[in-house]
């Protein structure tokens, strides 16, 4: 139980607005983003600055009261609302949203971690820069919960995910300390690497208040083109002809399967493809080229001609008009929010070999139509990083309330299959609370065993984001 001397001392560091504690005013912060789940806290906590973060920190460290750090509460797996015990607060971020510098000729900018993403690849951009991190949640989400969840989106295949994009951190410790550790460096070998320890930790090693993000050179022009394939098998081959043939200027390879599509047009009736007819399978895919529009576009047309030779595909739209190619990227990031419209379903996020995806796609659906005839598979995902959204609808005439219920189940199978196939249960979603107890299914007692050491080690009160990844 939170002291109201702990609540005023919070109110002395930050401020008393920035201390809520109404209930209608911290509802927003206590539901998941998919509305799957609803915590209670005892206040929401809103820092400005690093020393208010490690003040209060530090404050929670001595009365041992639990912190939940929250960015732009986009996460899909639990990881950024506090459980139902209403003993933690939770630490908005979102109020640290300062671009600190830009180093142009290091090209890397650093950013407080509530800047929402969509702000940082504008900032890169006015300045001719890029920053290549890009998914659907880019206008909320905040560059601390990317760091802290390794997030990855649409152009992993060619500038990796977050991980690949931050050289340095500076982070609150859970006793309340600042590590200072902002170095824009490439080469750094001086032992253990504290900065990956972070990223990806969901929050449950420290908070994450400032970064040093790499930046890369803007591509002149972007190219993008979506086909209609017949199986997962042709968008493997596609991708192998695409490499050899773009080689780095691939900067995107989305596989879609027919009734993802279905259901963005189905709940965004304005949302078109421009094919004249439904395939079983799409491939969006984008190239960045640094010589000129007419280069990229002979690029991609060799490509596509080589690929209709070889019946690799049947249809294909090359955009013709930065209008058209957001069009089409539009239809694909809509896919999580047309899925959300159908109603609850059961979600993965998993990774396999590359090689491997069309036959886990292949296989997985015979063993989920076999246990629950009828269910309905939105498999869409990136597939040049092996990552699939592979997930499962109820069955037509089934209530999405009574179909959920199997969830456990779904997940068995579908786990079970991606870790037979040498995959991983989450590429670039983390474990949050949603996958916490599926992953000791999967790792060895020495893997458990060697986060638990982290664990202990940085966090001994185990108060940062319980309950979450551990
Ligand atoms: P939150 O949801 O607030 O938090 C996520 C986790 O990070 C929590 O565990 C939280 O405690 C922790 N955290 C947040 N800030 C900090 C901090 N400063 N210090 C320490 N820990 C912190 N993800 C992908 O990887 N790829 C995608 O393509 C993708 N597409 C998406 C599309 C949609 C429509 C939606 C809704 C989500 C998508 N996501 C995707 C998931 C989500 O957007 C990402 O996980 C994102 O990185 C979360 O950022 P956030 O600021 O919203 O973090
Ligand atoms: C995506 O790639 O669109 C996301 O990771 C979101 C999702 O899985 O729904
Ligand atoms: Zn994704």
């Amino acid at each position: 139980m939170i002291s109201p001397e702990f609540l005023n001392a919070c109110r002395d560091i930050l401020g008393a607005g920035q201390v809520i504690t109404d209930p209608e005013d911290m509802a927003a912060y206590l539901t998941d983003w998919r509305g799957r789940f609803t915590g209670s806290a005892a206040a929401v906590l809103r820092p400005a600055d690093t020393q208010q973060v490690a003040a209060v920190i530090a404050l929670c460290a001595a009365a041992k009261v639990p912190v939940v750090p929250q960015g732009g509460n986009t996460g899909l797996v639990l990881g950024s609302v506090p459980d139902r015990t209403g003993n933690a607060v939770v630490l908005s971020m979102k109020r640290m949203n300062r671009i600190r510098s830009m180093d142009l000729v290091n090209n890397t900018i650093t950013v407080e971690a509530g800047c929402i993403l969509e702000t940082v690849q504008d900032t890169a951009s006015e300045a001719g820069r890029l920053f290549p991190l890009s998914l659907a949640a880019e206008g909320s989400c905040t560059i601390g919960g990317n760091l802290a969840t390794n997030a990855g989106g649409t152009a992993v295949l060619r500038y990796g995910s977050m991980r690949d994009l931050c050289l340095g951190l500076e982070v609150v410790t859970a006793d309340g300390k600042v590590w200072e550790g902002l170095r824009g460096l490439r080469k750094d070998n001086t032992g253990y690497d504290l900065r990956n320890l972070f990223i990806g930790a969901e929050g449950t090693l420290g908070i994450i208040t400032a970064a040093v993000l790499k930046l890369f050179p803007q591509p002149k022009v972007q190219v993008t083109a979506m086909v209609g394939l017949n199986t997962p098998e042709d968008a493997l081959r596609l991708l192998t002809m695409a490499q050899a043939t773009c080689a780095a200027s691939l900067t995107g390879f989305e596989l879609m399967s027919q009734f993802s599509l279905a259901l963005v047009t189905k709940h965004f009736p304005q949302m078109r493809t421009g094919f004249a007819q439904a395939y079983p399978q799409y491939v969006l895919l984008e190239i960045s080229d640094s010589e000129s529009e007419e280069h990229a576009t002979a690029m991609l047309e060799a490509l596509v001609a080589e690929a209709m030779e070889s019946e690799v595909l049947c249809d294909a739209i090359v955009a013709s008009s930065i209008a058209q190619s957001k069009a089409l990227w539009s239809v694909r990031e809509h896919i999580t929010l047309a899925q959300a419209a159908e109603g609850k379903h059961v979600k993965h996020d998993v990774s396999v070999p590359i090689s491997s995806i069309a036959e886990f796609i292949d296989k997985t659906d015979a063993l989920l139509q076999e246990a629950f005839p009828g269910c309905r598979m939105v498999t869409f995902g990136h597939l040049g990083d092996g990552n699939l959204h592979y997930n499962v609808s109820a069955p037509e005439d089934l209530a999405d309330e009574a179909f959920i219920t199997h969830q456990d189940a779904i997940n068995r199978i579908v786990h079970d299959s991606s870790v037979r196939f040498g995959g991983s249960i989450s590429a670039e979603h983390g474990l949050g609370m949603l996958k916490r107890d599926e992953i000791r299914r999967y790792k060895s007692d020495v893997e458990l065993g060697l986060m638990l050491a982290i664990k202990n080690a940085l966090d001994p009160d185990r108060l940062m984001n319980p309950g979450k990844v551990l």
